[in-house]
């Protein structure tokens, strides 16, 4: 398609959307729902006073939740969204289901048929990168996370993985440590394993956590730490590294080992209640995010010791689930490390040799 043409399909997107957008305001303005201060902002987080994360896009409060009845659809409109959803398939890798048609449903509802028609035929002719396409899948994915998210599996990694991982580094006098956490949400996954280095690290005498918060590597090692998600809501929100402490938040199963990577920070607009801490530079420094859709694009990192791609390929089918595990196994170094989550199947055997330990079990890449 000639880059005019994409222009003009991108500007009628536009406008439908701002249209969509304003027609939705009015309507929650009416029904009272207006957003709090600062919660568009800040895109990913928590329903109210729940530990629930709520999707960015979705209401708050009250309203016409998942399991509001809707009118029957005009044959024209389920036409159109079933178009949507193949398409959704096999760009994002996520299956269709009832609940993702309710949520394009609902988010599409302001839109006559006629037009729900033009802005799919216009989003199917942008490639699956464009913007476009990332603000209709935002609110089709499941963020939830926490710190330290399923420690036993991390304790595992931390005695059966990194510490022969820095021993074999260190005979070879120190060096590179890379990892990547595929499909990492709002960036506690990548912060969880980068803290679980450094305490390795720490453990074996190569780094020193000083009493301002400060840590040394000695000698400066190269860590390098990319976590990515098909999400720029949950990118910006890892970037910033800033998360509320609240019942089941974030922090709900983080050790006292842990808070020691932590400083208090300010509330960001809206939420007053909630005491927010943010992780600490010494840690953040070795970490970076950027977006990556795991289903269409090439790994982002060559060389990798460790990746950790947990509960993402639960949303993929079989074939999709295949080719992300193989790409994976593109991007780590030989004798690199996969970890997946607890229910995750192997399907690319002959790539990994398995390994169980108490906590779980990880690949070492053949
Ligand atoms: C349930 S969270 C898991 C977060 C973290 N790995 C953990 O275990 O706590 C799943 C994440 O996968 C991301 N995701 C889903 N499909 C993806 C895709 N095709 N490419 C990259 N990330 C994707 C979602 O945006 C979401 O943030």
């Amino acid at each position: 398609m000639v880059e005019r043409d994409l222009d003009s399909v991108v500007a009628s997107l536009r406008e439908l959307t701002a249209r969509m957008t304003s027609e939705r305001r009015e309507a929650d303005r009416r029904a009272g729902l207006a957003p709090r201060d600062g919660e568009e902002r800040r895109g990913v987080e928590r329903r109210a006073g729940t530990g629930e994360r709520r999707d960015p896009g979705e209401r708050p409060g009250p309203g016409p939740g998942p399991d509001t009845p809707a009118a029957p659809l005009s044959a024209g409109r389920q036409a159109a969204l079933q178009r949507l959803m193949a398409a959704v398939e096999a760009n994002f890798g996520i299956r269709p289901s009832p609940a993702v048609e309710r949520k394009l449903e609902r988010a599409l509802r302001p839109l006559t048929d006629d037009a729900l028609g033009q802005w799919v035929e216009g989003l199917l002719a942008l490639p699956a990168s464009h913007s476009e396409w990332t603000s209709c899948v935002e609110s089709l994915t499941v963020h939830e996370t926490y710190f330290n998210r399923d420690k036993e599996m991390l304790a595992t990694l931390k005695h059966q993985v990194l510490f022969g991982l820095i021993e074999h580094k260190r005979e070879r006098g120190g060096g590179r440590i890379r990892i990547w956490s595929a499909g990492c949400s709002t960036g506690e996954e990548t912060y969880s394993v980068t803290m679980l280095l450094l305490e390795s690290l720490r453990e074996v005498g190569l780094a020193r956590l000083g009493a301002f918060g400060d840590l040394e590597v000695v000698p400066p090692w190269n860590i390098e730490v990319l976590g990515t998600d098909l999400s720029g809501q949950a990118i910006r929100a890892a970037r910033h590294a800033t998360y509320a402490d609240f019942g089941l938040g974030s922090f709900r199963d983080l050790g006292a080992t842990e808070r020691r990577y932590f400083e208090p920070a300010p509330h960001p607009g809206g939420v007053r209640q909630t005491e927010h801490y943010r992780v600490l530079e010494c840690v953040r420094r070795f970490v970076r995010f950027e977006r990556h859709n795991l289903v269409l694009d090439a790994p982002p990192l060559r060389d990798v010791d460790l990746v950790l791609c947990r509960n993402v390929l639960i949303y993929f089918d079989d074939p999709v689930k295949r080719r992300v595990q193989a790409s994976l196994a593109d991007a780590l170094a030989p004798r690199g490390v996969l970890v997946m989550g607890g229910v995750d199947v192997l399907l690319v055997a002959d790539r990994f040799d398995q390994n169980v330990g108490s906590g779980g079990t990880w690949y070492v890449k053949r």
